[in-house]
């Protein structure tokens, strides 16, 4: 025989009696839950917040997926040698930043950024072997052992595409257009688009040269973390922040008077199709970037819009046409970029998205909770939210949990009503109520919830 449902009581829980005889001796002492924070630099997104990445994520995959881009998802975790061989040993990632941990004899990575794992990937899948031109995004969490601070985390999220087989330069340019329109969704219009090249291999070498000649007289004046790149990276050193650097490059010689022909061919066709797109750009020759493989292209999109502090890079990007065959594949031109979602939120004017309009379904007894348990599956397979609690209470404490659900439309289940195959519907907006045939129930709620103020209007 099947037990009476009592919302009352609920099922009974018999404490379980556990010995602490011959135990596991000298754990540490448990600390309180309570002591326990997320660690250093990493935060949870709690469902407010929650919902305003859902929203920038949904507008990100809307307008790239028009631009003709495909989602892949890759591991987290990945052979740490992969960020060696492509975000490269002079960078500051993989010099100070990895998150890495041994497994028997294997070095493991959390993924500091997303275009070696994607690239990776389109590898193993021999991707380029089936289509000429191939144009891929991601969503996710990355990792950097970095010194937080506003809009700086050490697990943080980041969209970005990356596009393999398109030598370019208009699919460049079509790249940033279709970020500032992105940004522009999301209400972020106060954008500067700086753009560089740093050319192939030949370029490269030609102003390391050029460069060298105009630092090494200077180098007492560098600061010694820039006497270091002096050996290493030099380029680097046109992207420090410290005052004795930033005097020493100030009239260092221009990359852009550097490129080899067809790096300027390149550059030339670049700026063209912006100016075709009507896209608004500063060409800043000082742009380096902290990744070892860019070639050709360089990007950032910055903003001093909202919450954004000192880290207002919103996104970087660029071609980096050497890392598909670094990494043992075919000669392949590749390009992309990615934008940080927590400094996307930060600069985004965009409220909090109210959860979509739901109803709330209040059993009065035993015999209303029977229905109920009908009634909610039944709202729901319509695509209708619908909260249901079972744990009984008068009609005044339904009311407040509905309220504190955020209902529009509370359902109420008592005796009488059950008796009279009827529900008690409670419009909790107009504060009107009515009694309506148990049959006619789903159309009724369905008039009220579509007469509630649409959401997620910018996701659409
Ligand atoms: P990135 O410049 O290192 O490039 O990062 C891109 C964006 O991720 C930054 O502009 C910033 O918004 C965000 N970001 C980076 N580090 C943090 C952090 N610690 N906390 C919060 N946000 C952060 C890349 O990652 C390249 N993979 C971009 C790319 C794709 N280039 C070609 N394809």
């Amino acid at each position: 025989m099947s037990a009476e449902l009592d919302p009352i009581a609920g099922p009974e829980h018999k404490p379980v009696a556990v010995s602490t005889k011959n135990a596991e001796p000298a754990l540490p002492p448990l600390r309180k839950l309570m002591e326990f924070r997320a660690s250093k630099g990493m935060y949870d997104i709690l469902p407010d917040e929650a919902r305003r990445f859902a929203l920038v994520e949904a507008a990100f995959r809307r307008v790239v997926e028009l631009h003709g881009y495909s989602e892949v998802r890759t591991p987290v975790l990945e052979p740490t040698e992969l960020f060696l061989r492509s975000t490269g040993e002079t960078s500051e990632i993989v010099e100070k930043q990895m998150f890495t941990l041994a497994r028997e004899t294997e070095s493991f990575t959390l993924r500091p950024e997303g275009t070696p794992g994607v690239a990776r990937a389109f590898l193993n899948g021999s991707v380029h072997a089936k289509e000429p031109v191939t144009r891929w995004y991601y969503i996710g969490p990355m990792f950097r052992a970095e010194r937080p601070q506003r809009g700086r985390q050490r697990q943080f999220h980041q969209a970005g595409c990356e596009v393999y087989g398109d030598a370019g330069p208009v699919v460049d340019a079509e790249m940033i257009d279709m970020l500032v329109g992105l940004l522009g969704e999301l209400g972020i219009s106060d954008v500067e688009v700086r753009v560089n090249s740093i050319g192939g291999p030949t370029t490269r070498q030609k102003y390391r040269e050029a460069l060298l000649a105009h630092l090494t007289p200077r180098k007492d004046s560098l600061s010694e973390h820039a006497q270091k790149r002096l050996d290493d990276n030099p380029l680097r050193i046109l992207d420090s922040k410290d005052p004795r650097d930033r005097a020493a490059v100030a009239d260092a010689p221009s990359i852009l008077d550097c490129l080899e022909p067809d790096d300027r061919a390149h550059w030339d066709g670049f700026l063209a199709a912006l100016d075709a797109l009507g896209t608004q750009y500063v060409v800043t020759p000082g742009l380096v970037r902290g990744l070892d493989y860019y070639t050709r292209t360089l990007f950032e999109l910055v903003s001093n819009q909202g919450e954004l502090g000192a880290q207002n890079t919103l996104l970087g990007g660029g071609r980096y046409d050497g890392m598909v065959h670094e990494l043992g594949g075919p000669k392949l031109p590749a390009v992309g970029f990615a934008i940080g979602l927590e400094r996307l939120l930060l600069a985004s004017p965009l409220p909090t998205p109210e959860r979509a309009p739901r109803c709330f379904i209040a059993p009065l007894g035993a015999a209303g909770l029977r229905v109920a348990l009908g009634l909610a599956r039944e709202l729901r397979r319509a695509g209708i939210g619908a909260d249901l609690d079972g744990r009984g209470g008068s009609m005044k404490s339904m009311l407040r949990r509905a309220d504190s659900v955020g209902a529009r439309v509370c359902l109420v289940l008592g005796d009488s009503e059950v008796e009279t195959d009827q529900v008690q519907i409670k419009d909790l907006a107009s504060h009107s109520q009515s009694l309506c045939p148990r049959a006619d129930v789903l159309s009724r709620v369905a008039a009220i919830l579509a007469s509630a103020p649409k959401v997620n209007e910018a996701a659409r």
